[in-house]
């Protein structure tokens, strides 16, 4: 049985959850899932990231201590994976302090490659992140995502120095020792990688006082992404604790807007630290809301809570995970969903499950043993390569194949001719595929499989209410 550690991107707390956070926990809840069918152990760290200028602004307009902002909207977040389904094992917050203890040990640790100078140039709150004159001027001085010009900054920073680890990062990529997914953006994160200057790894604190306080120099606080991403080894009790049971990652999920910190910034980290890089940073694209990025000016942000209490979990689980691509940008509408959910979820497979048991029941029919699954090849090589939507459709290939079966054999006409051998077989045959296609389907829809286990493996009885009625 092997160790499996799987990351989640920790999102920002100057704000509620929306739709978009969804994508991450459920991607990395499926590849949890699907590690654990094969007989391992599963580590799945989520979190929250407090720190910031963004996030302090935010605390500030409202009037709100700083810290009580955080806690509160941090438990928001908290609450929302739960009613995801998703089963992580450990939450970080970044103001946690064993978090940020161990974040001034790893600056320690990697002091031979951080050195002071100037910064003279732009930066963006909204992303927080720093601009270089090549983007300010491609941009005309206004980010595109957050509509703001980007803020002048002079100030002196720490900085990492990347280039002592270029041609390493640039060779891990290249071979695949961690691997970029999908691969179209390795190319573009390589032509990044080329370009890029040392980072800064820190604010003076006359422009940032929320933050971790770099060690042994009081006018400086970390910059925000030097604190987050040291998360996906804090949470495993890095520099206190030995991980190397857990490190590296197997996995670790983030959206493609922030996959450049996660593949130069972070491996510099590591390999400062002596550590070695993850396996895969698998990206996924963004949601969209009627073809238009969701945003709260435009009043078009689609309320996740809104969706779970309409339509339950395992409904949102199976929009987001098949109708929207596990790799490129998707657009959610309700019309959209509530096609998905009436025409498939409950009519493909609600449906199913609702006539075979009946018919079941009726004929007085249970497995008589109930034969070992064994995952498909084809499955599992779609899931190694991370392919979670076409492994979900192949699944569902075989949802609607046997429906097809039961309309081709009609094994109601076969009990009305009172031919018992071939019904029994052919219930047996579509019994023993539902629990098949069942286990497939179990990294998606989790409750899901397991009522159809619990409805077919013994003595079949059909369900007292559909599993997804008609909406
Ligand atoms: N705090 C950073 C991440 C630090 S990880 C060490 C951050 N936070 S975020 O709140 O802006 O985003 C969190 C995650 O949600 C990211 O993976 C991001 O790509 C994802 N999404 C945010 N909006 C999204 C959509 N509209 N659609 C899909 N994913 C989106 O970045």
């Amino acid at each position: 049985m092997g160790k499996v550690y799987i990351t989640t991107a920790i999102p920002y707390v100057n704000g509620v959850p929306h739709v978009g956070h969804a994508v991450d926990y459920l991607l990395a809840d499926v590849c949890a899932r699907y590690q654990k069918q094969l007989g391992n152990e599963v580590r799945f760290q989520a979190g929250t990231d407090e720190h910031g200028s963004k996030i302090w602004q935010k605390a500030k307009e409202q009037n709100i201590p700083v810290e009580e902002y955080v806690a509160a909207n941090s438990k928001k977040f908290q609450d929302f994976i739960s009613k995801l389904g998703v089963e992580y094992t450990d939450f970080v917050r970044t103001t946690d302090s064993d978090h940020q203890e161990r974040v001034q040990k790893i600056w320690e640790k990697i002091k031979d490659h951080i050195y002071l100078a100037k910064y003279e140039g732009w930066y963006c709150s909204g992303c927080e992140r720093f601009i270089t004159d090549k983007e300010y001027e491609e941009n005309n001085g206004v980010c595109p995502d957050h509509q703001k010009p980007y803020e002048k900054l002079e100030e002196e920073n720490y900085y990492l120095k990347i280039s002592d680890f270029k041609d390493q990062i640039k060779d891990a990529i290249e071979s695949h020792k961690m691997l970029i997914l999908p691969e179209f953006r390795e190319k573009e994160i390589l032509k990044l990688l080329e370009e890029s200057p040392d980072v800064s790894i820190s604010r003076p604190r006359s422009q940032l006082t929320w933050g971790i306080p770099v060690p042994g120099d009081d006018n400086q606080v970390m910059y925000v992404w030097m604190d987050a991403l040291s998360n996906y080894i804090t949470v495993l009790g890095y520099p206190d604790e030995d991980i190397s049971n857990w490190w590296p990652a197997y996995a670790q999920f983030v959206g493609k807007d922030i996959l450049r910190f996660h593949a130069l910034i972070w491996p510099a980290i590591l390999l400062a630290l002596g550590l070695e890089l993850p396996k895969t940073l698998s990206s996924h694209g963004m949601i969209l809301a009627n073809g238009q990025k969701m945003s709260k000016s435009i009043g078009n942000v689609i309320d996740p809570l809104e969706v779970l209490e309409k339509h339950g979990t395992e409904a949102f689980r199976y929009y987001f995970l098949r109708h929207v691509d596990t790799f490129a940008d998707s657009d959610f509408t309700w019309e959209k969903f509530e096609d998905a959910y009436n025409n498939e979820l409950a009519n493909d497979l609600g449906n199913l499950v609702q006539r075979l048991s009946t018919m079941c029941k009726k004929n007085n029919f249970s497995l008589n043993h109930v034969p070992e699954i064994k995952l498909e090849k084809e499955y599992c090589d779609l899931m190694n390569e991370f392919r979670f939507k076409d492994a979900f459709d192949f699944a569902w290939e075989k949802v609607q194949a046997i429906n097809k079966k039961i309309d081709d054999e009609k094994p109601w006409a076969l009990s009305k001719e009172g031919n018992i051998e071939k019904l029994n077989q052919v219930l047996n045959e579509l019994v023993v595929s539902l629990l098949e296609v069942s286990k497939l389907l179990e990294p998606f829809l989790p409750e899901t499989s397991s009522k159809i286990s619990n409805i077919f493996a013994g003595e079949i009885m059909p369900p007292a209410e559909p599993l997804f009625p008609k909406k």
